[in-house]
């Protein structure tokens, strides 16, 4: 009963069946996920093996992005020095430090994850942007910010876990200004309850899009780190102790049963 439960859990994970939990649930389990990942080298060097020269150990990923994306992520945004980003689904808050670094930007970031958010707040410091952020726990549907007040947004791997996608991105489209660009990477899916087209998605919210691809080599990539994690289990087990591991081990084994299925995508869109 708990192998089919766990395994439920999983495939839930990936493909937003989170509409069918409460949304505390999906804080409580990045929760674990992130005080896994600060205290696991293993999972570093995973990452390291596999990405090669496009990881950099300081962003401490929490999605599947290489270094190219976020490159091309921060040069599409069209953001400039003293402007403002949102970072939507922060987690411990690396992608978006990074850019607002590179950008010289201010940076907002909002994850349902307390414990992402308080690793936000002490790795700021790491980043040099002291005095240049506000993280902030709370849900990317509601960020209870105003109107048009974003010259820039990002969402790194994280609507897939979002129920209502559409509430999302009109959220986003709401608190971004005009002619601002709103940047998301993602995954669809041929599969029930998953989202098959982001394209269309947003440009019913009122966005144009600019720019959408699946991202190159990226099922290689996210099926080797899953199989780097099965072949160090004993070793990241012993680093994360077995609750704050548990997650990590589960999408490695579950995903991939469905990952044929998904295709891993960037997508530009400026807010018309
Ligand atoms: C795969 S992680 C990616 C984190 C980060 N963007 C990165 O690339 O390192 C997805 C994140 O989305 C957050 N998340 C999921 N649903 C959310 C929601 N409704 N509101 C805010 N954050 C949410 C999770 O807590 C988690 O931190």
């Amino acid at each position: 009963m708990n192998k089919i439960k766990a395994k439920f859990e999983s495939l839930a994970a990936l493909f937003g069946f989170f509409m069918i939990y409460k949304k505390i649930r999906v804080g409580k389990i990045f929760d674990h996920w992130y005080k896994g990942q600060k205290k696991s080298q293993a999972l570093q060097d995973i990452y390291a093996e596999v990405y090669g020269t496009d990881y950099n150990e300081e962003i401490e990923p929490g999605g599947y992005i290489g270094m190219g994306e976020l490159k091309y992520i921060a040069d599409h945004l069209c953001i400039e020095n003293g402007q403002s980003l949102i970072d939507l689904g922060c987690g411990r808050g690396g992608p978006g430090m990074w850019i607002a670094r590179e950008t010289k930007c201010s940076l907002t970031g909002v994850d349902i994850s307390a414990v992402g958010i308080d690793h936000c707040k002490k790795r700021a410091i790491d980043f040099d942007l002291n005095g240049q952020t506000n993280f902030y726990v709370g849900d990317i549907c509601r960020t209870e910010k105003s109107d048009s007040s974003y010259d820039g947004a990002i969402s790194i791997d994280t609507l897939v876990l979002v129920s209502d996608k559409l509430a999302a991105i009109k959220e986003v489209k709401r608190i971004l200004k005009p002619n601002a660009r709103f940047i998301l990477t993602s995954w669809e899916a041929d599969l029930p309850f998953a989202i098959k087209d982001y394209k269309v998605m947003m440009q019913n919210a009122g966005f144009e899009v600019e720019e959408y691809y699946e991202i190159s080599n990226w099922k290689q990539r996210q099926l080797d780190v899953y199989a780097g994690i099965l072949a160090s289990k004993k070793r990241i087990i012993k680093e994360m102790g077995k609750k704050d591991s548990n997650m990590f081990i589960r999408e490695a084994k579950n995903t991939s049963l469905v990952i044929d299925h998904m295709r891993h995508i960037l997508l530009v869109a400026r807010n018309i």
